[in-house]
C-alpha cells in the first residue's frame, strides 16, 4: 500500500504546457478523482504517474520512493484505460493473467527466453479466480472478448489490473465506453471494489457527477492547473473560485453580476431586475466591496417556488418575482428557466409546483447558500 505525491509536476509539449506545476498528495488507500474539461491535462498527469510520459520537471513519489526514473513496470501500479485493449483471441482467463505469465529474468526484466516465470500456475489461478469471483466473471472465464457485453469487457480489464495486486490503480475514464445505465451500475461496483480492496486509486474523468459520487476527494483541473482539491461536498458547498463553482454541480450554478449596496445595516445584492439581501455572515466579509460589482452565485437547487411548503421562509429580502420561460420536467423535479428583465436563472423546482410556461412565479432564493466572487481575481469571497 502506498500514497502518491506530486511535487511541482510539469509537462510541456512543444507549444503546450499540459500540466503546470501541480502539487497533489494522494493518501494511502484514498480514491482520488482528477476531473476537468477536455484538454485540461488529466491524462497527461496520470500517464506521468504511470511512467508512460516523462515529466518536464517536478517529482513523483509512490510510497516514499521517488519514481521519476523508475520504469513503468517497476512502479507497482496497474492502469485501466478507456478502451479496454483486451486480446481478442484469448479467453477471459488468459486475458486476466497475461501480465502475470510474462517471464522475468533475475533482474526483473521481461524476457521471453531463458527466464523464469514470475508466478507459479497455482498462484496465477488463485489470483484470477479471486478477482473473477469479486467481479462476477467466474461463469465467463472461458469466453472470448467478442462474446461479452461492454460492461463485462470492462470488468475483465479491471480484473486484469486487480490480479497484479498493485500498490496503486490508475484509471483513465474507464467507464466512458459504457451506456448510461451500465455506467451507473459499474460506478457502484467500482466503489464497492475500492471499499473492499482499499488500493490507492487515481481516477480520471471529465464527468463531474462521476467525480462527486466516486471520489473520497476530487482535484478539479483546468488549463493544466489544480483549481481546488477537496471532499466532494466541500467543493460543492464552498467552491474556491468561479471555475470550480461553474464546473461542479448540474445544472450549473447561476452566476450573474450584481452591485453591492448598503441600506441601513443590510447589504443588498442588486442585479438590476431584482434585489436580494445578503445574510449577516456574508455582509461581514464584504464591507470592502460596497458599491462595487461582484459575481453573485446561486445553485438551481437553492431556488424554491414560494407557494410550496419549504424549509426557507419567504422574506422581502429573498423573494423575487419571475416569469417561467422554459420548463423541462425531470420526474421528481422540474428544471425551470426563469426570466426577470434581461436575466435568466435556472431553478430545480419540485414538480408539485405545476407552474406553466408564461406563469408569473415568486421564487425564494436560499440566501444562506448564495456565493459571491470577485470578477477580477475570480476568487470566492463567501
Ligand atoms: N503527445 C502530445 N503532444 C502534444 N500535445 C499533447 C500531447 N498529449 C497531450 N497534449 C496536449 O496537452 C493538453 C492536455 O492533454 P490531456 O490528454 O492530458 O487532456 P485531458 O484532460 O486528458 O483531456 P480529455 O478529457 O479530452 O481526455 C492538450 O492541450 C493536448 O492537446
Ligand atoms: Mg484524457
Amino acid at each position: 500500500m502506498a500514497g502518491v505525491v506530486l511535487k511541482n509536476l510539469t509537462k510541456s509539449f512543444d507549444k503546450v504546457t499540459a500540466v503546470n506545476s501541480i502539487n497533489l498528495e494522494i493518501h494511502d488507500k484514498e480514491f482520488m478523482v482528477l476531473v476537468g474539461p477536455s484538454g485540461c491535462g488529466k491524462t497527461t498527469a496520470l500517464r506521468m504517474i504511470a511512467g508512460l510520459e516523462e515529466s518536464t520537471s517536478g517529482e513523483i513519489l509512490i510510497g516514499d520512493r521517488i519514481v521519476n526514473d523508475v520504469s513503468p513496470k517497476d512502479r507497482d501500479i496497474a492502469m485501466v484505460f478507456q478502451n479496454y485493449a483486451l486480446y481478442p483471441h484469448m479467453s477471459v482467463f488468459d486475458n486476466m493473467c497475461f501480465g502475470l505469465r510474462l517471464k522475468r529474468t533475475a533482474t526483473g526484466n521481461v524476457w521471453p527466453f531463458n527466464a523464469k516465470r514470475a508466478f507459479t500456475e497455482q498462484e496465477i489461478s488463485r489470483r484470477v479466480n479471486e478477482a473473477a469471483d469479486m467481479l462476477g466473471l467466474k461463469p465467463l472465464l472461458l469466453r472470448k472478448p467478442k462474446e461479452l457485453s461492454g460492461g463485462q469487457r470492462q470488468r475483465v480489464a479491471l480484473g486484469r489490473a486487480i490480479v497484479r495486486e498493485p500498490k496503486v490503480f490508475l484509471m483513465d475514464e474507464p467507464l466512458s465506453n459504457l451506456d448510461a445505465k451500465l455506467r451507473v451500475q459499474t460506478r457502484a461496483e467500482l466503489i464497492k471494489l475500492h471499499r473492499r480492496l482499499r488500493i490507492t486509486t487515481v481516477y480520471v474523468t471529465h464527468d463531474q457527477v462521476e467525480a462527486m459520487t466516486m471520489g473520497d476527494r476530487i482535484a478539479v483541473m483546468s488549463n493544466g492547473i489544480i483549481q481546488q482539491c477537496d471532499k466532494p461536498l466541500t467543493l460543492y458547498n464552498h467552491p474556491n473560485n468561479l471555475f470550480v463553482a461553474g464546473f461542479i454541480g448540474s445544472p450549473a450554478m447561476n452566476l450573474l453580476p450584481v452591485t453591492l449596496v448598503r441600506e441601513g445595516t443590510d447589504l443588498i445584492a442588486d442585479a438590476g431586475s431584482f434585489r436580494v439581501t445578503l445574510p449577516a455572515s456574508h455582509a461581514e466579509k464584504l464591507s470592502d466591496y460596497v458599491n462595487k460589482t461582484l459575481t453573485f452565485g446561486i445553485r438551481p437547487e437553492d431556488i424554491y417556488d414560494r407557494r410550496l411548503p419549504g424549509l426557507v421562509a419567504s422574506t422581502a429580502g429573498n423573494t423575487v418575482p419571475m416569469e417561467v420561460d422554459v420548463i423541462e420536467p425531470l420526474g421528481s423535479d422540474v428544471e425551470m428557466y426563469l426570466k426577470t428583465g434581461e436575466l435568466l436563472l435556472v431553478a430545480m423546482i419540485d414538480s408539485s409546483s405545476l407552474a406553466q410556461v408564461g406563469d408569473k412565479l415568486e421564487v425564494i432564493l436560499d440566501m444562506s447558500k448564495s456565493h459571491l466572487f470577485d470578477p477580477q481575481t475570480e476568487q470566492a469571497l463567501c
